[in-house]
């Protein structure tokens, strides 16, 4: 039998690398319901792999996602969306995926698209990727996290604008603005890049990494101090593994370390 997936492919393109393609080339990568539970399944599958240590997301060359289904939406209705909990199922990508998730966006981030992306733990991007949160212009509202991540990671005025405006921004401006860790010139060096960094992600200890992606999400949701004393605890909790122990002896010996991942 072939893939068990209709809108997304799988694959390990490196060692420790998995990879999720979004693949409904006729919608441009539209965010339907069915799409979500398919990535969220193939999320969880790459989490548990223990070969799996860095996780990459992305489309096609036109378009990352150009936003949730819009047909989907159209006939919905307030209690229809309220009591099936509509777009709740997006954030197990948040709370179920404790590997490093990279972002490769090239075309259009729009809408949906672009909160899937800000919802990854980094962007990178094209230098002509589309990003923005149209919603406005379809009578809504960002509804997958848009109006909040953004805002944390530009700032409010510029959010505002973007959000209040519609209008689109660009991979490079991305860049510019911190949305995105880095704009390359090309798909094909976006998508080089993007594994090459997962790579170098996966290659390290799994307990190491996945203490560094919890704590540095916890500065999104806590005050200063706190996350500070979390940092400090996760931080002690680290000298119970043996990966530091490791980790560290490699380093007096000027040996390479060889993890355990425990
Ligand atoms: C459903 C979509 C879609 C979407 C594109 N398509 N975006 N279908 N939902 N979000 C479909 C088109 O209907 C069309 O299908 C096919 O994909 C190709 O799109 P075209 O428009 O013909 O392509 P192009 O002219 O190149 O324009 C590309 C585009 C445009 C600028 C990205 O498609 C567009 O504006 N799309 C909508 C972008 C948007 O508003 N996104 C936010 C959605 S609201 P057919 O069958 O006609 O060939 C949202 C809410 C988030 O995301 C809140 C909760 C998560």
């Amino acid at each position: 039998g072939g893939s068990r997936y209709e809108y997304i492919q799988v694959s390990e393109p490196r060692p420790g690398v998995g990879q999720v393609t979004l693949h409904r080339p006729k919608a441009l990568n539209a965010l339907c319901t069915p799409l979500i539970t398919e990535l969220n399944a193939a999320l969880s599958e790459l989490n548990a792999s223990p070969t799996i240590g860095a996780i990459v997301l992305t489309g096609s060359e036109r378009a990352f996602a150009a936003g949730a289904d819009i047909k989907e939406m159209a006939p919905l209705t307030f209690s229809a969306a309220y009591t099936g909990a509509f777009i709740e199922s997006w954030s197990a990508l948040t709370t179920a995926v404790k590997k490093p998730l990279i972002a490769a966006v090239s075309g259009h981030a729009l809408g949906g698209g672009c909160e899937l992306a800000l919802m990854s733990d980094i962007i990178y991007c094209t230098s002509s990727a589309n990003f923005g949160q149209p919603e406005i212009k379809l009578g809504t509202i960002p509804g997958a996290g848009g109006s909040q991540r953004l805002t944390r990671a530009i700032g409010k005025s510029k959010a505002m604008e973007l959000i209040l405006t519609g209008r689109s921004f660009t991979g490079d401006e991305a860049e510019r603005w911190g949305v995105a860790a880095r704009a390359f010139p090309t798909y094909e060096a976006l998508m080089e890049g993007a594994l090459k960094t997962a790579e170098t992600i996966a290659a390290h200890s799994k307990v190491a990494v996945q203490a560094a992606k919890e704590v540095v999400n916890k500065s999104q949701d806590l005050p200063l101090r706190d996350g500070v004393e979390y940092e400090r605890r996760v931080f002690h909790s680290l000298f119970g593994s043996r990966d530091q122990k490791i980790g560290m002896q490699a380093f007096a010996e000027k040996k390479k370390a060889e993890w355990s991942h425990e």
